[in-house]
């Protein structure tokens, strides 16, 4: 049975292969798109959702948007990453798939509600949605299935050395999203920085010859330029999609269990995800969390979604 999931995301490059995971998995039911301000300003990252789905050809998923900001802090956005589109390196036409009049957070809350407890979240942008979405309506943290999100490091982050991008943006979020009593799963930098899309990789997608895959390797290739530049990194990590990878096939995203609690006060380590993963604090553990990708298996589950996407009239 596929696992429903809603994916709440800043398109961004990753977040734009996670998308195309998502509908293009067999064990993923993608119920429908979030936007969020983050990578970019929120009507970018709304309009990037579009136009990703127009090239993918996926039109019968709801693309709703989100809040504009932070609960609490200013926005921050990643133009030295993703550009000042957001999702820079195509040339892209119209979208041609909508947006939903529906805010981002009542469509969250509606379809947690309406269902059966079925439902994973899968957040790989700023936690400002789910965090409001629980507090306008308690009950979904009883609902929802499981919270697999892209966030956070065990490690080093990247926006500060402390701190990584998602939970930095918006750490009055994240903070609330890692202390509700609902089943976390934490995809963090340590686990991400396993899926650099090297040469091999691009290849790979280029060989499909589909105009998806040429859009792929276009935003890979913009993705690699911005990295190497930023972080002098050869190979573009793709964060999201392992999140979506761990809901898809868990056996391709190996996880501990830790106590995970973020820090909103230090003047210098605000946005870290403080990890624990020897019991040191005496916490139960709160969160399972990402340590090993299979990398081989994980990019042939993203090329093999791409090409049953790219496939015309499909
Ligand atoms: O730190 C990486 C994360 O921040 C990814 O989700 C990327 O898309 C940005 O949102
Ligand atoms: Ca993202």
């Amino acid at each position: 049975m596929p696992r429903k999931i809603i994916l709440d995301c800043d398109p961004g490059h990753d977040d734009a292969l996670a998308i195309v995971l998502a509908q293009g998995s067999p064990e993923i039911d993608l119920v429908g798109i979030t936007t969020v301000a983050g990578n970019q300003t929120l009507d970018k990252t709304t309009l990037n959702a579009r136009r990703v789905c127009t090239v993918a050809g996926i039109t019968d998923v709801p693309i709703c948007a989100g809040c504009p900001a932070p609960l609490v802090r200013p926005l921050v956005t990643a133009a030295h990453i993703h550009g000042e589109s957001g999702l820079d390196g195509p040339q892209w036409g119209e979208p041609q798939v909508p947006v939903s009049d529906e805010h981002a957070v009542d469509f969250i809350i509606r379809t947690v509600m309406e269902s059966d407890g079925d439902i994973t979240l899968v957040p790989v942008g700023p936690l400002t949605n789910i965090a409001l979405a629980m507090r306008k309506e308690p009950r979904i943290v009883a609902k929802v299935r499981e919270v697999v999100l892209m966030g956070g490091s065990t490690a080093r982050g990247n926006h500060t050395p402390a701190a990584e991008f998602n939970i930095i943006v918006d750490p009055e979020a994240a903070a609330a999203v890692f202390s509700a009593p609902w089943p976390v799963t934490m995809v963090g930098l340590n686990l991400t920085h396993q899926a650099g899309a090297g040469p091999e990789v691009v290849e790979r997608v280029r060989a499909l010859g589909t105009p998806l895959a040429g859009t792929v390797v276009e935003l890979l290739h913009f993705f690699a330029s911005t990295y190497k530049a930023a972080e002098g990194r050869p190979h573009p990590p793709v964060h999201d999609p392992c999140a979506v990878a761990r809901v898809a096939r868990p056996e391709l995203v190996e996880v501990v269990d830790a106590f995970v609690v973020v820090e909103t006060k230090g003047e210098w380590t605000s946005g870290m995800t403080v990890t624990d993963l020897t019991g040191r604090l005496g916490k139960a553990p709160n969160a399972k969390v990402a340590t090993v990708l299979h990398r081989e298996e994980f990019w042939d589950e993203m090329v093999d979604a791409i090409a049953a996407l790219g496939q015309p009239g499909r």
